[in-house]
């Protein structure tokens, strides 16, 4: 996630190791890092060291190359695959943004299933202060707008963030911030929180979920919307369906191929998080899509409707 780092070629190992000392971000700090180890010189323990690191590498804008590597960023290994170019982290949406959001605003998937779901289970927003976690380009934020709300948007994509106030035009508050960091926002700050397919990108959600915690009044909302655990570990293949674990895809969006990383936890550890972060859920919703999706889109039509797919909580602060 953040920017993507040009590259120079009096490369400052030392330099790039003091900024990641100091980023406040834990992925770009290991992506820092993993950059002065592939060119200021490291070991294969201090590989290790990094965990996962996935870097997708583009050496020629005009021919993408991804790149993978995890436990075996290994010098040797990194210098045959990398050259002088872009290095972008896995998530970076700014990568991709406008072609997501152009997707995002007209597909089966969100358009047409998870944006409908949502809004319908956060009802009547009208006079509400409400903070979109998450917020992407807009789209949830646009309709809160229209209902009536006083929206505060957040992402820790710039150009996502960009994008949305493009659409929202200055009605809207937009911020950069990173969920797995503490917000900047005074306790009770809104009525409700609304976290469009953003928990799944999560390691850990006890941090994020007390942070919203702090964030409401004792009555206040969260609605979520999140990979649906079924789902979601059916298409890995792993073993085990209990742990929590961090799985990889490849999205081809705007004729680029983008490296994406996810978070699957088991339905039980949801609730968990949301019960010890001092929630009590009222509702656990598997929606059905909107029924113009049928002639619109009749193979996702037909999966919506036979397959998990997202998963919708609302809840309440205790
Ligand atoms: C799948 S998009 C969903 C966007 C929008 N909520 C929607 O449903 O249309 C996920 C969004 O979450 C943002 N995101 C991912 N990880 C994040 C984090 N740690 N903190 C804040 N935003 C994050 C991404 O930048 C991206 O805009």
């Amino acid at each position: 996630m953040g920017a993507a780092i040009s590259l120079r070629a009096d490369f400052d190992a030392e330099g790039v190791r003091r900024l990641a000392r100091k980023s406040k971000h834990a992925a770009q700090a290991r992506r820092l890092l993993a950059l002065a180890l592939i060119y200021g010189g490291g070991s294969r323990s201090d590989a290790a060291r990094l965990g996962n690191v996935t870097l997708e590498i583009v050496r020629d804008r005009s021919r993408p190359f991804a790149g993978r590597s995890s436990k075996l960023l290994t010098q040797r290994r990194l210098r045959t695959v990398f050259g002088k170019g872009k290095i972008l982290a896995e998530n970076d949406y700014d990568a991709f943004a406008a072609a997501y959001d152009a997707d995002n605003e007209t597909n089966a998937w969100n358009a047409y299933y998870e944006r409908p779901a949502i809004l319908a289970l956060v009802g009547d927003v009208a006079g509400l202060s409400v903070l979109d976690a998450g917020c992407g380009g807009g789209a949830h934020a646009a309709a809160l707008l229209e209902r009536g709300a006083v929206v505060t948007g957040i992402d820790a994509s710039a150009g996502m963030l960009e994008i949305a106030q493009r659409r929202l035009q200055g009605r809207a508050r937009l911020l950069l911030a990173d969920l797995n960091e503490a917000l900047p926002f005074t306790d009770k700050a809104f009525d409700l929180i609304l976290a469009s397919l953003v928990m799944h990108y999560l390691a850990d959600w006890s941090g994020p979920l007390s942070e919203f915690n702090r964030l409401l009044p004792e009555g206040g909302r969260l609605v979520l919307s999140t990979h649906h655990p079924f789902m979601d570990h059916a298409s890995t293949g792993r073993d085990n369906y209990f742990e929590t674990y961090s799985f990889d895809e490849t999205w081809q969006r705007g004729g680029k191929d983008i490296a994406m990383r996810f978070w699957h936890r088991p339905l039980h550890a949801m609730f968990e998080a949301l019960k010890s972060a001092g929630f009590q859920i009222d509702i656990v919703s598997e929606p059905q899509p909107d029924p113009e999706a049928r002639t619109l889109f009749p193979r996702a039509y037909q999966s919506l409707t036979t397959k998990p797919r997202f998963l919708f909580f609302s809840a309440v602060k205790a």
